[in-house]
């Protein structure tokens, strides 16, 4: 049964994303699929009609984070609910997705709980919690929807407004691909985002299109497995990752093209081939390895070896000879020795990272790893996470201070933190800042870079 809303007086809607850029993605899609029930979005929480919580499941602490912020908007709640307003709560995402019931049992100020295969029934769920709003508080219920359906989400979500896009600015997220089959043992996310799910070319090509029409210079392709995309063109043929690349770099206008998060054993020939002959295709690649030790690596139900991992880096900046590399790693996987710790160091000294993510191991419940013993000590993976990150920001520095007498394309995207300052990215996905007019905004300029701050660039325009 559909019920539609009708649309009424302006309300505001304080959407808080936590976790990945897929979520950052979804957070748009959820306001968009908002606004034709009269809700824009509010940064300012006190003016919300309507909370919601777009969570992340990856970590222990990440959820953890979900219920104090709940905490926090009960006092909200009772202080509106005083003064004769009310704020409804939803709660979002892959914790939603994982604890579903649980939430409204240790929560029950939330008023809605809906998992990311949920979004374009979002307007249907609040008039189910508008029907229940004059129940007595004993008889109420959050309203849930956790279900993995058959119907794709991407198909029923409104296509954003082109005012909306433009206000998100020159660079935009495009998912292309949802969900995980690759079950490695640490990991939520094939029970939370489910099977991996790809969205067909023409899907892709018009999203990307419309966001070009709207200004957009740089597009993110997201999945959580980026580069397992497989979707079908209009003859019906499997198009891989490598192929939709050199799809998207026809469209005129477009000038940039990242993607994230990949997977080693998806890294094809194809793709690898796009890095060597698309321009457009920044030289910037997040391909985590968690571990350096294969003994790790098979425990972690990786599918790959450290010494094939090392062959592929070689294979891709043979194609790509500036690539930057970024990575994920995790510490502390039960059964880590010193040795397999030793072994990760080494891995990330040959590859060389400009930038990587680093983690204590968490045990998420549900997941092959939760089972295992020999779990390592908490002051055993907080020294080695120390002494990871030590190594990977002496790599990052080094990486940042190799720029300086480069001069790079900088994308111009904002005005600097310092009067007649503005900033952009690089290829490689730095911050640069330099002195220069607004007027540069929204277009690509050569830089030379002259300096180094801990997280950026420092540059000034290069005589052209
Ligand atoms: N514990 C610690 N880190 C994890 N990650 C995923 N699951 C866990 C876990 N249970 C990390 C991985 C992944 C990144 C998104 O989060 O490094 O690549
Ligand atoms: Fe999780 Fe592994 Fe899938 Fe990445 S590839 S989302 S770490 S299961």
């Amino acid at each position: 049964m559909t019920q539609t809303m009708i649309p009424s007086a302006p309300k505001r809607v304080f959407i808080k994303t936590y976790g990945c850029q897929m979520n950052v993605y979804d957070s748009d899609r959820m306001a968009d699929a908002l606004a034709p029930h009269g809700y824009t979005p509010t940064q300012e929480l006190a003016e919300a009609d309507l909370v919601l919580l777009n969570t992340c499941h990856i970590r222990e602490k990440a959820s953890e984070k979900v219920f104090s912020e709940l905490g926090r908007l009960r006092e909200l709640q009772d202080e509106k609910r005083a003064a004769g307003s009310d704020m409804m709560i939803g709660v979002a995402g892959c914790v939603a997705q994982a604890e579903g019931e649980e939430i409204a049992r240790r929560a029950p100020v939330v008023d809605l709980v809906f998992g990311p295969q949920a979004y374009h029934r979002l307007p249907e769920m609040l008039s189910q919690v508008e029907s229940r709003k004059h129940l007595h508080p004993s008889l109420k219920r959050a309203v849930i929807d956790t279900d993995f359906p058959e119907e794709d989400k991407f198909a029923h979500l409104p296509a954003a407004k082109k005012e909306v896009m433009v206000a998100r600015g020159l660079t935009a997220f495009l998912t292309v691909q949802e969900g995980c089959d690759k079950f490695c043992s640490f990991c939520v996310v094939p029970y939370t985002r489910g099977a991996e799910v790809s969205r067909p070319v023409s899907q892709v090509l018009d999203e990307a299109r419309r966001l070009v029409d709207a200004g957009v210079k740089e597009i993110t392709l997201l999945g959580q497995n980026v580069n397992a995309y497989h979707g079908t063109d209009a003859a019906g043929r499997d198009v891989g990752l490598g192929a939709l690349v050199y799809l998207l770099a026809e469209i005129s206008g477009l000038e940039r093209l990242r993607y994230t998060t990949s997977h080693p054993r998806d890294m094809d020939d194809a793709l690898i081939n796009a890095h060597r002959d698309l321009p457009l295709l920044m030289p910037y690649l997040h391909l985590p390895v968690q571990s350096g030790s294969d003994r790790i690596l098979k425990a972690m139900n990786r599918k790959h070896t450290r010494a094939e991992y090392l062959a592929l880096i070689e294979r891709i900046k043979t194609a790509r000879p500036d690539m930057a590399m970024s990575g994920d790693f995790i510490v502390g996987f039960p059964g880590e020795t010193d040795q397999d710790f030793e072994d990760t160091l080494d891995i990330i000294r040959q590859t060389n990272y400009a930038s990587a993510y680093s983690f204590k191991y968490s045990t998420r419940p549900g997941t092959p790893g939760a089972n295992l013993g020999d779990q390592i000590a908490e002051e055993v993976k907080t020294e080695r996470l120390h002494r990871l990150q030590e190594l990977v920001n002496q790599q990052t520095t080094d990486f940042h201070a190799s720029m300086i007498g480069k001069t790079l394309p900088v994308l111009i995207e904002r005005v600097g933190r310092q009067a007649g300052q503005i900033g952009g990215r690089s290829p490689y996905l730095q911050a640069v800042h330099l002195d220069g007019s607004p007027d540069l905004i929204g277009n690509i300029h050569q830089v030379e870079i002259i300096g180094t701050m801990t997280n950026s660039l420092v540059g000034r325009l290069a005589q052209s």
